[in-house]
């Protein structure tokens, strides 16, 4: 959702910023603007704003409009539609002060009506507007000190950054709840809401804590806490280059993050694997052995994809720990007051690991003194600083709104932490190295699927004229067929239902007929002929079937034929497949794959 950059130097700071905010488009908005300290002698602030998207924005700069300190951000409309008025930067009333803001101030339409009763006209629909006003009206001398003043009488999120005109040597920055990283360079420094607007200036960064502020300056950067006490924050190195983050020769993102799973599950298992124990060590887990062998129950919290996720993950857990478990969307799970049980291990779940709904669930959870893992891609986000501990799923910079790679490294991640906590508890060491050897052969059979990729973007053209689509599968393959027919709606728009083989007959089979086509993930496992006898049932009120299979299905009008692993790890390459088919589908369509309507990549609001 909305995105923040910033910048501080020698250099023209307009084209700087437009190329941060390209960056940021990824997360998904719907309007941008610009801020600037203009350079000559009238000095003063400079913005300028535009619905749409950034090249929009780009265009309706005006043609004096140099400047070497600005801030720039991407909204997605909360407070207030999508217009040129509610897009940020924001203004006080005498247009000294610019605010671009991620986050939701809570009590706005207070502060708004106590400001609207001294005399203030607002320009804009916005909570953040409220920010810009009170900044400008405190009467503190130093903007630092402005900008404390302000925050005071905020409750709620934000991660802000702040230019004042009486103030032209500095952006000031503040975070509670919504990232703010500062990119330090040589002599410049930027400001952003994501390394990904950062990484093709600088890979050293300082990631704010909740409650901390930041002053930039051109040659130095100062940390220090919302109350005025010194903070110390050295910077730390991206792990991905700049290039991770572009698309290369591809034309999607999707496509790109979907190719590169091979190399993403081989990052996951890196320096994990444990053949003396036929174990796996995972380093930040912050759990020892009696903990561990201490906990009763697992509970997997994650939203979208990244619950589909935890719902293998969970099957993971019970079939190799033997420890009850379960996913629930953390969306839920936190309104329903949930008995938090002491011997439970809770485990987030999410990629951007700032998803609003996962974080609350998780300081829920904290506040009544649970134990909370995480499982996140992105280093140091909200998530992975405030759990307990945690696996870095290590899928690298995954752009696309809707999640593939990252999906699949999720579940190898789940994969190492029930062979942890199964290791410590009963599986034994042969079953141990049985999926130890099963992990080790995923990439390559990841690149065999990948291969097949041609036919597969056949059969996605022949089933793209359907209207809707029926998923199935059952136990290890229900989730599978959960996050493929979620991948399908998201990208190419086609409505499609997922549900439990064994659930057919007892009501969506009345859906079946031949304009309604049905995938069926079928192992070569223990359910194989339950799954076949599912396919008889759909053949019989002539539904089409394209099967996900170990091996060709007779009743099958189509089978795309996967290379089997160890039962327990076949749900991971199962997905792949229909990773490709929701891309090919989507394509054919002529959709926006990477940017889906409606769609952000990562919400950050409820
Ligand atoms: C959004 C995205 C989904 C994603 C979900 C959870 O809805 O569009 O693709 O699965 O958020 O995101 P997370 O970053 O927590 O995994």
């Amino acid at each position: 959702m909305c995105g923040i950059v910033g910048y501080i130097g020698k250099r023209d700071v307009a084209p700087l910023l437009l190329e941060g905010l390209q960056r940021l488009e990824y997360r998904g908005y719907d309007s941008a603007g610009i801020a600037i300290h203009a350079s000559g002698k009238a000095g003063g602030l400079k913005t300028a704003k535009a619905k749409g998207r950034v090249r929009e924005l780009e265009s309706r700069l005006p043609k004096r409009f140099a400047g070497t300190t600005g801030i720039a951000h991407t909204r997605w409309a909360t407070h207030g539609a999508p217009n040129d008025e509610n897009a940020h930067p924001h203004m006080d009333a005498e247009g000294k002060v610019a605010v671009v803001h991620n986050g939701i101030i809570d009590n706005a339409a207070e502060l708004r009506a106590k400001l609207t009763a001294d005399g203030v006209e607002f320009a804009s629909e916005t909570d953040t507007e409220v920010l810009a006003h009170l900044i400008g009206r405190s009467q503190a001398e130093k903007l630092e000190e402005k900008v404390r003043d302000a925050l005071r009488h905020i409750e709620g999120t934000y991660g802000i950054a702040v230019l004042h005109s009486d103030f032209a040597d500095r952006i000031v920055v503040a975070r509670n709840g919504s990232p703010v990283v500062l990119g330090i360079g040589e002599k410049e420094m930027f400001v952003s809401s994501d390394v990904a607007a950062l990484v093709s200036h600088t890979r050293q960064v300082v990631t704010l804590d909740d409650g901390e502020m930041a002053t930039l300056k051109a040659d130095d950067y100062r940390t220090y806490t919302t109350e005025g006490s010194r903070t110390t924050s050295s910077p730390e190195t991206v792990e991905y280059a700049a290039e991770s983050y572009d698309m290369g020769a591809h034309d999607t993102y999707m496509h790109k993050e979907i190719s590169e799973q091979a190399d993403a599950v081989d990052r996951a298992l890196r320096g994990r694997i444990d053949d003396r124990f036929s174990t796996v060590h995972l380093g930040g887990l912050n759990l020892d052995a009696r903990e561990a062998r201490g906990v009763r129950r697992v509970k997997i919290l994650g939203c979208g994809t990244s619950y589909h996720a935890g719902q293998i993950g969970a099957q993971m857990i019970e079939e190799l720990a033997r420890i009850p478990s379960d996913a629930e969307p953390a969306s839920e799970f936190r309104y329903r007051n949930p008995v938090v049980d002491p011997d439970t291990l809770y485990v987030a779940v999410s990629q951007s690991g700032e998803t609003y709904d996962v974080l609350a669930a998780v300081q829920e959870l904290k506040r009544k003194g649970a134990r909370v893992l995480g499982l996140v891609n992105v280093v140091g986000s909200a998530i992975a600083r405030e759990t307990d501990g945690g696996i870095y799923v290590h899928a690298g910079p995954e752009v696309c709104v809707v999640s593939t790679k990252c999906f699949t490294n999720m579940v190898v991640s789940f994969a190492l932490l029930a062979l942890h906590l199964g290791r410590i508890r009963d599986l034994s060491v042969a079953d141990g190295k049985r999926i130890i050897d099963g992990l080790r052969r995923l990439p390559a059979q990841i690149t065999e699927i990948l291969e097949g990729e041609a036919e597969i973007k056949k059969l996605a053209e022949l089933y793209a004229d359907a209207k809707s689509m029926m998923f199935i599968g059952r136990v290890r393959g229900y989730p599978v067929a959960r996050e493929a027919s979620l991948k399908l709606k998201e990208v190419s728009y086609i409505h499609a239902e997922a549900y439990p083989a064994s659930e057919l007959k007892h009501g969506p089979l009345a859906l079946i007929e031949p304009a309604m086509p049905t995938v069926a993930i079928v192992p070569d496992d223990d359910l194989l002929e339950k799954n076949r006898a599912a396919l008889e049932e759909i053949k019989a009120r002539s539904g089409r079937i394209l099967a996900v299979a170990h091996a060709v299905q007779q009743k099958a009008d189509h089978t795309i034929v996967v290379p089997k692993n160890e039962p327990e790890l076949d749900p991971i390459l199962m997905g792949i497949p229909l990773q490709l088919l929701a891309y090919h589908t989507a394509l054919s369509l002529g959709r926006d794959i990477d940017k889906p309507r409606n769609l952000a990549k990562s919400v950050t609001v409820e």
